[in-house]
């Protein structure tokens, strides 16, 4: 068996240098060595966006990834977006517009969209689609989906004005 290796990421905002298998995926990975399960792991295969994390900012498939992958990256997941005990404006919006109902896609779908708004704050419903065309959900429908990333974007831009 292949040795471990060294690597270092910074994992929402602190940095962590482990040793991990050569074919240990970027999603094992934090889900087993850091416990960070709020990472979701679905198809396995790069197909259902369950498994979205952001790598230096840039959402990205954590089960097609190895962990030696993102050394030196800077690593995203769901854990980071609430706040001493506040969701985030777009897990907020996910709630009050009924965007997720068992909440397996979820955590993949609330990065995803993390990334799009970053982009643009304000995207067109045809943005949202393209952006959306990568996460299946298989309980809730787009439409409340599409509600939900409507309203995160208005949130975050009322939060934007609010903050100057
Ligand atoms: S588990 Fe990674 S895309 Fe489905
Ligand atoms: S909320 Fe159940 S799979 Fe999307």
């Amino acid at each position: 068996m292949p040795e471990p290796v060294a690597i270092r990421v910074v994992v929402n905002g602190s940095a962590r240098e482990e040793r991990v298998e050569p074919r240990t995926t970027l999603a094992d990975f934090l889900r087993h060595t850091l416990g960070l399960t709020g990472t979701h792991v679905g198809c396995e295969h790069g197909v259902c966006g369950a498994c979205n994390v952001l790598l230096d900012g840039r959402a990205v498939r954590s089960c097609l990834m190895l962990a030696v992958q993102a050394d030196g990256a800077q690593v995203t997941t769901v854990e980071a977006l609430a706040r001493d005990g506040e969701l985030h404006p777009i897990q907020e919006a996910f709630r009050e517009a009924r965007g997720l109902q068992c909440g397996f896609c979820t955590p993949g779908m609330l990065l995803t969209i993390h990334e799009l708004l970053a982009d643009d704050p304000e995207p067109s419903d045809e943005a949202i689609r393209e952006a959306l065309g990568g996460q299946i959900c298989r309980c809730t429908g787009y439409q409340a989906i599409l509600e939900a990333v409507r309203l995160a974007a208005a949130k975050l831009r009322a939060a934007g004005a609010a903050g100057g």
